[in-house]
């Protein structure tokens, strides 16, 4: 979300007439846009400005996003900086900038319950993969974690909002839309579920694939369920963070869902698609986390088989409930948990890339790869494939996967570029069928 909100604050700022540049020492304006999820993101931030500081250019510096959400005037007592905005406020960013300019104190960390996005440009230019935030915040209060804090309750952006946004980004180049938001999967508009907006999206000529993250397990309707088996636009990934496979963690950490209930979940989910891929997010250290909980979450790894995860050391957050549990883990007992977390990770990331050789797919050409004539894109599974030949960026191109890595998989392309990947992608259905 951070990305979008990045490519949102540019677009504005392009308004005022300021171009991007590169070159940190020839900005005029430097903005960070910050993360304040974990300890590490946060102090990264402050290392970030004292780089730019040193340099002899002096910029103005606006630090937005989430620390600037949760630290507001702390940060201008820290540090030398000229605007401090929160994620829910950036649209003022031309004004703050002006005052800022002037000199006058440059702080907004308002969260107004009519949402940003009103006021915000058009979209002009996009990738041919672009983000597309449709629902925000998070009420669910997992004990470590600082999003309902600052990205604020869960709202949802109004369906005639989004569709128009989606018809935006897809004459502004888009082929494929990731539907963003902390609980993307909570989106709702009087009674119109997630599942129903990406049916309507579905319906735009011209944009070939959708995705969301990141997702609930709470929330998974069954409708969005069945979109998966329905909607041949929606891409076979699902990103749905379990964080712990230990029923004693996962209550502690107010996840609302138990290890049985997410693998019955995922039974479900793989019963309407049985190529789907999944991915997941886990924390490792978890307050009272002993060596039979972490066991668990391990077992639970074997049991899924995801395509890719995302694994994290648990990091105390100012103000979360768990911050102030009693059996914080040691640091070096953490470390040691990550790695043969990671391991294991890996492994079925691996796996997975090695059982789509031999597959055939469609590819959506994102970005030119190292080697001459080498691209590299996403298959329908979000694997990145390496692929040598006659495309072009923005290309759905129909791929045979040939070789796999740990992190890619290589692929040859098949036929000549072509603008639907309805039938490419049937067959491919089929072919991982048989
Ligand atoms: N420490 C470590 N990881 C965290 N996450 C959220 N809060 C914390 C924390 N305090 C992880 C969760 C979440 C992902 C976005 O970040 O796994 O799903
Ligand atoms: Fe944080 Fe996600 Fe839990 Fe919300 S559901 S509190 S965003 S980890």
């Amino acid at each position: 979300m951070n990305v979008y909100d990045g490519e949102r604050m540019a677009e504005i700022m392009a308004d005022q007439g300021l171009t991007a540049t590169d070159d940190a020492n020839a900005a005029d304006l430097v903005v960070l846009n910050t993360c304040h999820i974990r300890e590490k993101a946060t102090e990264k931030v402050y290392s970030d400005i004292g780089r730019l500081r040193k340099h002899g250019a002096d910029p103005l510096i606006a630090v937005a996003g989430c620390v600037a959400q949760a630290e507001g005037a702390e940060i201008v007592r820290r540090a030398k900086v000229d605007v401090v905005v929160g994620p829910q406020a950036y649209h003022n960013l031309p004004d703050l900038v002006a005052r800022a300019a002037r000199g006058e104190a440059a702080l907004d960390t308002d969260m107004p319950v009519d949402l940003k996005f009103g006021h915000l440009p058009p979209r002009r230019r996009v990738a041919p993969s672009a983000f597309l935030t449709v629902q925000e915040g998070c009420d669910k209060f997992c004990t470590y974690c600082v999003v309902p804090y600052t990205r604020g309750a869960e709202v949802s952006r109004g369906w005639v909002q989004v569709v128009d946004e989606a018809k935006a980004l897809v004459d502004a180049g888009a082929k494929e839309i990731t539907l963003l938001g902390q609980n993307v999967n909570a989106w709702d508009d009087d009674g119109r579920g997630l599942h129903d907006l990406i049916a309507a999206l579905a319906d735009i000529a011209g944009l070939h694939r959708i995705r969301y993250t990141t997702s609930h397990p709470n929330d998974m309707a069954q409708g969005l369920i069945e979109a998966h088996r329905d909607i041949e636009k929606l891409m076979p990934f699902l990103h749905l963070p379990v964080q712990s496979g230990s029923d004693r963690i996962l209550k502690a950490m107010n996840r609302s869902h138990t290890r049985d209930s997410y693998l019955r979940l995922l039974d479900r989910v793989r019963a309407v698609r049985p190529d789907i891929a999944l991915s997941g997010d886990f924390i490792v250290g978890f307050p009272g986390e002993t060596e039979a909980d972490f066991a668990e979450t391990l077992s639970l790894v074997d049991a899924v088989g995801h395509s890719q995860a995302f694994s994290f050391k648990y990091s105390p957050r100012p103000g979360t409930p768990a911050a102030g549990m009693a059996d914080q883990v040691a640091a070096e007992v953490m470390d040691e948990r990550l790695q043969r977390l990671q391991a294991a990770l890996n492994r079925d990331q691996a796996a997975f890339n090695a059982a789509s050789v031999g597959r055939r797919c469609t590819v959506l050409m994102e970005r030119k790869g190292k080697l001459p004539g080498q691209l590299i894109g996403k298959s329908p599974w979000l694997q990145s494939v390496h692929v040598i030949g006659e495309a072009a960026i923005g290309d759905l191109v129909d791929v045979g996967i040939t070789a796999a890595g740990p992190n890619s998989v290589t692929g040859t392309i098949l036929e000549q570029p072509h603008g639907s990947e309805d039938e490419v992608f049937k067959r491919a259905r089929l072919d991982v069928a048989a």
